[in-house]
This record gives C-alpha cells, structure tokens and sequence, in this order.
C-alpha cells in the first residue's frame, strides 16, 4: 500500500546488501524509518520491540531471521539455537512458530551449500503467499461490506480494534484488506479507529496508514465504541487475530473482547479476518493460549512529539502505581459472526473451520 504516494511493503530482502529492510513501526506516525536488519539478532530485538509487529509481519519477520542467520553462519547448530531465539521473541502469535517451523522443514531436506538460496526463496515465498492471502481476505470481506452498502445506501461505518491493517501483514492487512477493497470500488466507507492503549497501534498505525490511502476515519478511544454501537453508528466490526483455535476462539489485542461483547448486545455483526497462517489447530482450550504480558512501562509512559519535532517519552501514572500490561485476551467464539479467510467466509466453528481448510 502506499505511503506519501509510493508503494511499499512492511518488509523486503535487499539483495546487494544481503540485509532485510523493514519500517520501524515504532517511530510511526511521525518519523517514517526504513531500517536494515543485518543479523538474526536484529530480526529478534526488531520483533521484541516491536519494530515490527502484527501476526503475519512477525511470521514473514521471522522467516527472513533464519535467513539472516545462514548468512552469519551455516553451522547447523547456531541455525537450530537461532530459530528457538525467534520463537520465544513474542509468545502470542502463531505466525511466529508457524513461519519458524515451515523453513525448518524446508532447510531439513537439503543440502548444506543450498541453505542460503533455499532459506531466501522461502521466506520470499512466505510473504509473497501472505500478500494472496490477505488480498483474497479482502475480496471476500468485501461481499460483506457491499451487501450493507445496498442495504443502507449510505456511507458504511466500521468499527476496527489495534492495527490489523498493512502495516500488520506484508501488504493490503487482513482487517482493513476488506476496507481497501470496498474503498477501490467506490463504497463510501467511513471507519472507527480504536485508539488501542497502550501502544496506540490503532492511532498510531491504522489511522495513519487510511489517511495515506484517503479513507475517512475518526481516532476513538477504546472506551467509545460502545456507545457508537448503541447509537446505531457502527454497521460492523472487522478486526484481525494473533491466534485463531479450531473451534472458532479468537485471540487478539486486548480489548477486542469487551468490543464483541458490545457488538453482541447490540446485534453488530463482528467479523475476525485473518490468513490459514493465523489459526492453531493443536490448542483445544483458550486458557492454554500464552497470553503476553509486557512490560508496564508502556501503560505509565507514553510518547509523542514536542514542539521541535522530537519524539519525547513522559510519565503519566502516579509515581509509585502499580500497572499490569496484559498484551492480548481471548474472544469466545459465540460473539464471533464469521471469519473471514483467504478461502472464504465461515462460521467461528469446528465444523466450519474443518470444512473449508479440508482437515480432517
Ligand atoms: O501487539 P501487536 O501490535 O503485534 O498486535 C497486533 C494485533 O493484535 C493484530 O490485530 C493481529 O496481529 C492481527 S494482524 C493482521
């Protein structure tokens, strides 16, 4: 998508240089950084502190370590100590293992003179299918946004929580994929922006990146979208997910939990959109869901810039308060309307789930 007019995606492989270009996600909205990872140690800190950030962009991040990593050494060893290191540099998102797991089976079945060119044509094609994915999210989420635009004749109003947006994939986003799609068509879109404390990657990010592409939205706090929907001024939720379970339970960024509660009691439909790459079909039970927890400076802090364009860090919390960062929480799959995927729209349900990946 595009920023000040050019295209880009959230992460690259610069060829010449051999070192991944990302966006440094957390200079954003007010510096746009491109910046070079050169070791699998860079690709770990850019997803601990979130640089880079959202499911499928830590999975492609991820991807491009363990290339990074055969280009500092090939020794099987440091590669296998490597990928553990990705894994555990962010619990929540199951892109993060999947992405792991999927170059480990491909290195394991080669040659060691091929590692590098096999590690990079994977963790390209990861991104690249990622980018289908999205795009097909898109084109089916749109049928939704349609049927209420014939409906109601007037601009559709969408409420999103947190950044699942582009910036959160490698291109078009899961939940805002639909949102472009409807807005190339030509449907008066108008979308709900969840702040999103504390990071404000709705404020932060998704605002941002609709301003760039010239879609109406307005900036919420997390607290409001209740009383929009009870105001009849939400026509549906889209949102996107760290970890999809097999029967349909949805964790996201916390707070995407009290939102369908208040779509439920106000018959919104609450969409979750999301890639095959997103959904766990080994953990039966949500409780079994490693929920991050961060550190809770980033509840006390927050950060802006001043008056000579300097970003500044201030404190706003009582000295001595005590503060828990719960990163993300679990939406039951009753408040969920239909997932939205790369293969179509389903039910938040086993069967559903089962039905349209062909799983047994
Ligand atoms: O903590 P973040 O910013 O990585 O959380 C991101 C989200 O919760 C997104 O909604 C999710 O990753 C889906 S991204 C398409």
């Amino acid at each position: 998508m595009k920023i000040e007019g050019k295209e880009f995606r959230t992460i690259w492989f610069d060829e010449e240089n051999k070192v991944v270009k990302i966006i440094d996600q957390t200079k954003l909205p007010h510096q746009f950084v491109i910046k070079d990872l050169k070791t699998v140690k860079d690709a770990i800190n850019a997803i601990k502190v979130m640089e880079v950030r959202g499911a499928p962009l830590i999975g492609g991040t991820a991807a491009y370590g363990m290339v990074l990593a055969i280009l500092e050494n090939n020794d099987l060893e440091f590669i296998k100590k490597s990928a553990e290191e990705l894994i555990k540099s962010r619990p929540t998102a199951i892109n993060l293992e999947w992405a792991v797991h999927r170059m480990n089976n491909k290195l394991s079945m080669i040659n060691s003179n091929d590692l590098f060119s096999v590690a990079l044509k994977e963790a390209k094609e990861i991104c690249d299918e990622d980018v289908k994915f999205c795009e097909n999210i898109g084109l089916n989420g749109l049928k939704l946004i349609e049927d209420i635009y014939i409906k109601k004749k007037d601009t559709v109003n969408i409420l999103t929580h947190c950044n699942a947006g582009w910036l959160a994939t490698i291109n078009w986003g899961t939940a805002t994929s639909p949102i472009y799609h409807a807005h190339k068509k030509g449907i008066p879109i108008h979308v709900w922006v969840d702040e999103t404390r504390p990071r404000n990657q709705g404020a932060n990010l998704t605002s941002y990146e609709l301003n760039e592409e010239q879609i109406p939205n307005t900036i919420i706090a997390d607290n409001t979208g209740g009383i929009l929907m009870q105001r009849g001024e939400v026509d549906m939720c889209i949102v996107g997910t760290d970890r999809t379970l097999s029967n349909g339970d949805v964790c996201n960024k916390i707070g995407t939990y009290l939102k369908a509660l208040a779509a439920y009691d106000n018959n919104v439909p609450f969409y979750v959109a999301l890639p095959s790459s997103t959904i766990d079909w080994d953990t039966k039970n949500s409780k079994d869901i490693p929920i991050e927890e961060r550190n809770s400076d980033e509840l006390s802090y927050i950060e802006g810039i001043d008056n000579k364009n300097q970003i500044k860090k201030v404190l706003i919390y009582p000295n001595k308060s005590k503060a828990i960062n719960l990163a993300f929480d679990v939406t039951p799959a009753k408040y969920v309307t239909s997932l939205i995927t790369e293969k179509g729209i389903c039910d938040a349900s086993s069967e559903a789930l089962k039905n349209l990946f062909n799983k047994n």
